[in-house]
């Protein structure tokens, strides 16, 4: 199995667009050690040829750019996504749904109940869909159940519920249900492997603790480091676990967690752009390789 990272950003990318942080700036300027990044997606592949797309983000387009391999040409129209799966219904998540729209048949398209009733109100992308190529509706249960999606053949999808919240737009986003967010096994079957996918994380259950006890690659939320990182930047007035997100600094967050297991790789991914994790000589970046944690970044390739 092969897992691609097309995007490795949070909500906004690196750069994002209308932010002059210390990151976002320096980069901007050149004057950090820092490469761009795109907002968050995986693909996942046996072969090279067929992917199945974990997220759709708003920079999709820019992501097959610059994948060629997504890109097969088997025939005058054509693409290596052969079906699309949706861990939760936010923007970052979802919006690249409606470039895929020049599809010749349905698209494929693996999601909660929650999330496709998102899809179906808050942010119609479903109805918005069905007067271009149409949706070929897949439901996920959130527990646990092996999920395969042809032409894939030996791999498995395990969806495992999260405690977070619904998207700011969904009608029910105070209201949270099982399935609003899941975090993702992926399992082949092949050679016994497995990665645990969750790029949004604000609390580790006891299910989510088991599956990253038993994966080989862990592949988890490294959007914040501090809890008051938006704030004491001026950039919003929300804590990381406000939004969903678990720090990596301090007492409970992700590098104790991640300090706990022992997965082969432990890779961090979803990554804000006010992070200091991404400027490469840092202070926060050195920590994270003294504890034998990665940092993703767009084009990085895991092959299990
Ligand atoms: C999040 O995961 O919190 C998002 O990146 C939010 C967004 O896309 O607006
Ligand atoms: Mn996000
Ligand atoms: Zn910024």
């Amino acid at each position: 199995m092969k897992i691609r990272i097309l995007g490795s950003a949070a909500g906004g990318g690196f750069p994002q667009w209308n932010c002059n942080c210390f990151n976002c700036n320096g980069l901007r300027t050149g004057t950090i050690a820092a490469t761009a990044r795109t907002q968050s997606s995986i693909a996942v592949s046996e072969d090279g040829v067929d992917w199945v797309l974990i997220n759709a983000s708003p920079d999709i387009l820019a992501q097959i750019r610059a994948f060629p391999e997504l890109q097969p040409a088997r025939a005058v129209r054509d693409s290596g996504i052969c079906a699309v799966l949706l861990m939760d219904a936010q923007i970052d998540h979802v919006t690249g749904l409606l470039m895929l729209r020049e599809r010749s048949t349905p698209l494929p398209l693996y999601a909660t109940a929650q999330v496709f009733g998102d899809l179906d109100s808050g942010l119609p992308l479903m109805k918005v869909l069905a007067h271009y190529c149409g949706v070929d509706r897949n439901l996920i249960r959130p527990d646990g159940e092996a999920i395969r999606i042809a032409p894939l053949a030996t791999t498995q999808f395990h969806a495992i519920t999260l405690d977070s919240k619904a998207p700011p737009y969904s009608p029910h986003r105070n209201d949270p249900h099982p399935g609003d967010n899941i975090g993702l096994q992926i399992v082949d079957t092949a050679s016994g492997k497995s990665v645990f996918y969750a790029p949004g994380l604000g609390a580790i259950s006891p299910a989510v603790m088991a599956a990253m006890r038993s994966a080989d690659v862990v592949l988890v939320d490294g959007t914040f480091w501090t809890e008051e990182e938006m704030i004491t930047l001026g950039l919003s007035k929300k804590p990381a676990r406000d939004m969903g997100h678990l720090p990596q600094s301090g007492a409970g967050g992700m590098i104790e967690i991640l300090d706990g297991i022992r997965a082969a790789r432990k890779i961090l991914i979803h990554i804000n752009n006010s992070n200091p994790i991404l400027r490469e000589d840092s202070p926060e970046r050195a920590l994270l390789t003294a504890h034998g944690i990665e940092v993703a970044a767009d084009t990085m390739e895991i092959t299990l």
